[in-house]
C-alpha cells in the first residue's frame, strides 16, 4: 500500500493530467486505486467522473471537504469514509472497477478562510491541522486496508489539506517541466517540506511536457542527471519522461468513451504510462522494504 502525492508549487506542470493517467494505469493493471482530488480547481475529480456526476456529488456533500469536516468531530470513525468515495470511475470502458475517487469542492478553501473558522468557534489553521492530526491514523489505516495505491492530486500551494496529506502520505512525486521556473518551484517545495519536518519520502521527479526540440529542456534533464547544482537537488528523476503531446491532452476531452486504457491514451502513450507505473511500483516497494528494515536491491 502506498499513498503518493503529485505535488509542485509551480502551477501548470501537468500534476493533474499525470495523476489521473497514473491512477487509471494502476487501476487498469489491477491495483485497487483511489484518486484523491485535493485541489479546489476540482479537475482530477471531474476528469474521472464527468461534469454532471461530479456536480451530483457536490450537491450530496460527498467530497474531500466534507470528509475533512467530518474529521473535525470527536465521534469521527473510519466507517464514515466510504460515504465520501465514489467507485468505478473513469471514462474507460464505462468505468474501471478498481478505480475510485474522492472528489474535491471549492468549499475546501473555507478551511483557510474565516468562514470555516466562524462556524467552528474561531479555530485557527493550526487548530484545524491539530484536529486532522488526531484522526489521521484512522484515515491512513482505512486507506491501507482498502487500496494498493492512493494518488493525491495537489494544488500548486501548501493548503491545509495538502499539509494533512503530507503528514498522511508515504511519498511524493514532483511533476516538473525541465525548465528553470519549474525546477525553482520544485526546490521551493522541497525546502518547505524539509522545514515542516514531516516524514514523507521523495519518490522521484517526473519530467513532464518535455519538448525534445527545446534545448533548455534537454540541458536541464542532463544537468539533473549529472547532479549539477541546483538541478542535482531534485528528487531522482524517473527514467520515463512524459512529452508535450496533443494526444495526451486530447485524452482528457469528455465524450470520447474509450474502450480501453490504450484506446484512451493511444498505444504509444499507454506504453509510456505503463513503464512509468512500473517504476512507481518498483520504487514504492523499495521504500516500503527500507521502512521495514529489509534488504533492498542496489539502486541504479
Ligand atoms: N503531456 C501533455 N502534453 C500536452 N499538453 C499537456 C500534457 N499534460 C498536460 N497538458 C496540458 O497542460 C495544461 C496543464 O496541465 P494540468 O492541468 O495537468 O497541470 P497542473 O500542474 O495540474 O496545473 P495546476 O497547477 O493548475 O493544478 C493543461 O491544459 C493540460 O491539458
Ligand atoms: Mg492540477
Amino acid at each position: 500500500m502506498s499513498i503518493l502525492l503529485f505535488i509542485n508549487l509551480k502551477g501548470g506542470v501537468a500534476k493533474t493530467t499525470n495523476a489521473v493517467a497514473v491512477a487509471e494505469c494502476l487501476a487498469d493493471a489491477g491495483y485497487r486505486t483511489l484518486l484523491i482530488d485535493a485541489d479546489h480547481q476540482c479537475m482530477s475529480g471531474e476528469l474521472v467522473l464527468g461534469e454532471s456526476r461530479q456536480l451530483k456529488l457536490e450537491h450530496k456533500r460527498k467530497t474531500l471537504h466534507d470528509l475533512l469536516a467530518a474529521m473535525l468531530d470527536d465521534e469521527f470513525n473510519a466507517g464514515q469514509i466510504p460515504y465520501f468515495v465514489e467507485n468505478k470511475v473513469s471514462d474507460i470502458g464505462g468505468g474501471l472497477p478498481t478505480l475510485s475517487v474522492l472528489p474535491c469542492s471549492i468549499r475546501i478553501d473555507d478551511f483557510s478562510t474565516n468562514m470555516a473558522k466562524a462556524r467552528r468557534g474561531h479555530k485557527s489553521n493550526d487548530e484545524f491541522l491539530a484536529m486532522f492530526r488526531k484522526r489521521r491514523a484512522k484515515l491512513r489505516r482505512w486507506l491501507e486496508a482498502n487500496y494498493d495505491f492512493t494518488i493525491v492530486d495537489c494544488p500548486p500551494s501548501i493548503a491545509i489539506q495538502v499539509k494533512t496529506f503530507l503528514e498522511v502520505g508515504d511519498s511524493f512525486i514532483v511533476p516538473a517541466i525541465p525548465d528553470r521556473l519549474s525546477v525553482r518551484g520544485s526546490l521551493y517545495l522541497l525546502d518547505r517540506i524539509r522545514r515542516m519536518g514531516v516524514k514523507i519520502e521523495r519518490l522521484g521527479t517526473l519530467w513532464s511536457l518535455f519538448r525534445k526540440q527545446n534545448q533548455m529542456h534537454c540541458n536541464v534533464i542532463e544537468s539533473t542527471a549529472k547532479g549539477i547544482e541546483p538541478y542535482g537537488q531534485m528528487p531522482r528523476p524517473f527514467e520515463t519522461v512524459i512529452p508535450n503531446a496533443a494526444k495526451i491532452a486530447e485524452a482528457t476531452e469528455p465524450g470520447r468513451n474509450p474502450s480501453s486504457f490504450s484506446a484512451k491514451y493511444t498505444p504509444e502513450f499507454a506504453k509510456l504510462y505503463r513503464s512509468l507505473c512500473e517504476e512507481i511500483v518498483q520504487r514504492s516497494q523499495w521504500q516500503r522494504a527500507e521502512a521495514n528494515g529489509a534488504a533492498v536491491p542496489v539502486r541504479v
